[in-house]
Formats: C-alpha cells, structure tokens, sequence
C-alpha cells in the first residue's frame, strides 16, 4: 500500500509540471538573447529598467552601486539613471508608486522584478514585453499573449506602436498571430534589441554574482589544470625510479 503510494506519489510529481507547462504552452516562446558579457547591453536594459519600469516595479534587491559591476561610474549611475535628488548610490531600487495606490489603480500589486528572471525564464519575459496587444474588453485597453487578461498596460507601446491578435487558419489549425497595427516610434527590430537589453538586465539583477562565479570558475579549472600538470610529471618522476 505504501508503496503504491509512493509511486503515486512520483506519477504525481512527473505529470503536474508537463500539464502546467503544455497549459502555457499556447503561445510560442521566442528565444531571448541573453548575453550577460555584452555591458553595454547590460547598461541601456538599466537605463531602461529604471525609466520605464521602476514607476510602480521595485527591485529590491538591487542596490544602485551593483551597477558599478557593469562598468558604470558613479557619476553615470546618477546622471544617465536620473536618480531622484538625495538618492543614495548604496539603496535599493524602490517604486516611485506607493503599493497600495498601485493596487488600487490595477487591482493588483505590481510585483518586485529582482528575482523575476528566475521565477519566469528569459525567454518568456522576452515574449512577454513583446506580445501586448490592444484589447477593448480589458480595463487597460491592452491584453498580452503570454499572460490572458494581465493588469499591466503596455508601457512601452510608444515605442513598439500598437499590435492586434489575429487568428489565422493553417492546414486545419488555428494560429495566434501578431500584427503590428500601427508603428511606434521604433522599427521592430529596433523594439526587439530594446527588449532584449532589458531581458539581459532582469537576468543580471536576478543574479548579479553569475558574472563573479564565471570569473571564479575559470580560475578554479586553470588551478586544478596546473595541479594535474605537477602531479603527472610527480608520477612520472617517482615511477622512473621503481621501474629501473
Ligand atoms: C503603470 C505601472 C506599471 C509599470 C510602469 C510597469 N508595470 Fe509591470 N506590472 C504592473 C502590474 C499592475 C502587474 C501585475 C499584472 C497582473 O498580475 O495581472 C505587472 C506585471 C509585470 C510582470 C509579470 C510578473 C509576474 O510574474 O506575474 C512583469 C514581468 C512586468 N510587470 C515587467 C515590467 C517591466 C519590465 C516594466 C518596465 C518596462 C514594467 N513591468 C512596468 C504594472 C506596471
């Protein structure tokens, strides 16, 4: 009996997962570039973080003088994010909007981001901030592809332009698609860089230390390779006497 719930049990744990992802699954994720070597990616998504977002979004966890990790100099971090007067290079990023007025305005709590590139993956926030699309039945007026019936307005549609949902017959199937309806002030691949600056920055804030640990971790292999050296020529030096 107990183990025929145990293995219950396992079905379980193996099924949930697949029926939530093939839930989600409606709409195609596209692959997010994510390249956390590339700081001057990693300094217009914080520009942009920091304009467009942290209006009703904190991060929390990210101290502004992080940002020193990618290369910016006090100065810039002051002068290029346009930090409030008096704010401190040592505090964290805080939301202009105050919790409850924004729970009051959406309904719901716009979320802390510092660790959202965690809790959703790259290549679903990149989907995300690309898939808004208008929608007159929303409060909003927008709605979004890969989260139906989301509270947040599209931020960024100046940039973008507006995009409608058409559904599109294909071989028997029946396919979402985007269309962009009327442009905005960028091109789409010039929106799609954009965002993909942003989507590296969230991956950056939601783990400042990787860019340390990949440092780390090259010095560890170089060291355990000089350590490999010297203990085959040891090897090499002590058998030469057994041998003869
Ligand atoms: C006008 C306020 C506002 C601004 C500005 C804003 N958001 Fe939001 N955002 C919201 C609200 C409200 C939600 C909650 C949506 C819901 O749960 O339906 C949300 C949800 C999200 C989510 C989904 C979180 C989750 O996992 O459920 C992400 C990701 C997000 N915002 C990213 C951003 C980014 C990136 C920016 C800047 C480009 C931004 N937001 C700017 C209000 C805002």
């Amino acid at each position: 009996m107990n183990a025929i719930k145990k293995l219950w049990m396992l079905v379980l744990l193996i099924a949930v997962p697949a029926v939530a992802t093939a839930g989600g699954a409606e709409f195609h994720l596209d692959k997010a570039p994510v390249d956390l070597e590339d700081k001057v990616s990693l300094q217009r998504g914080a520009k942009l973080f920091t304009s467009y977002c942290l209006s009703c979004h904190s991060a929390s966890y990210m101290r502004y003088n992080r940002l020193m990790d990618l290369g910016m100099s006090e100065e810039q971090i002051k002068k290029d994010l346009l930090l409030p007067e008096g704010t401190k290079l040592g505090s964290t990023m805080q939301a202009a909007m105050d919790k409850e007025a924004a729970q009051q305005v959406y309904g719901v709590a716009p979320m802390d981001l510092s660790v959202i590139a965690r809790s959703r993956t790259p290549d679903w926030l990149y989907t995300y901030m690309r898939g808004f699309y208008v929608d007159s039945s929303r409060p909003s007026g927008w709605n979004n592809v890969v989260f139906p019936s989301v509270a947040m307005p599209h931020i960024l549609a100046e940039l973008q332009g507006e995009q409608t949902l058409e559904v599109e017959r294909y071989e028997g199937h029946e396919i979402n698609k985007l269309v962009l309806a009327k442009p905005g002030s960028m091109g789409v691949a010039e929106y799609d860089a954009t965002i993909a600056d942003l989507v590296n920055y969230l991956v950056f804030m939601s783990e400042p230390a990787k860019l340390v640990r990949y440092k780390l971790g090259f010095i560890v292999l170089g060291f355990l390779f000089v350590l490999l050296m010297l203990v085959y020529a040891l090897k090499k030096e002590i058998w030469k006497d057994i041998q003869h």
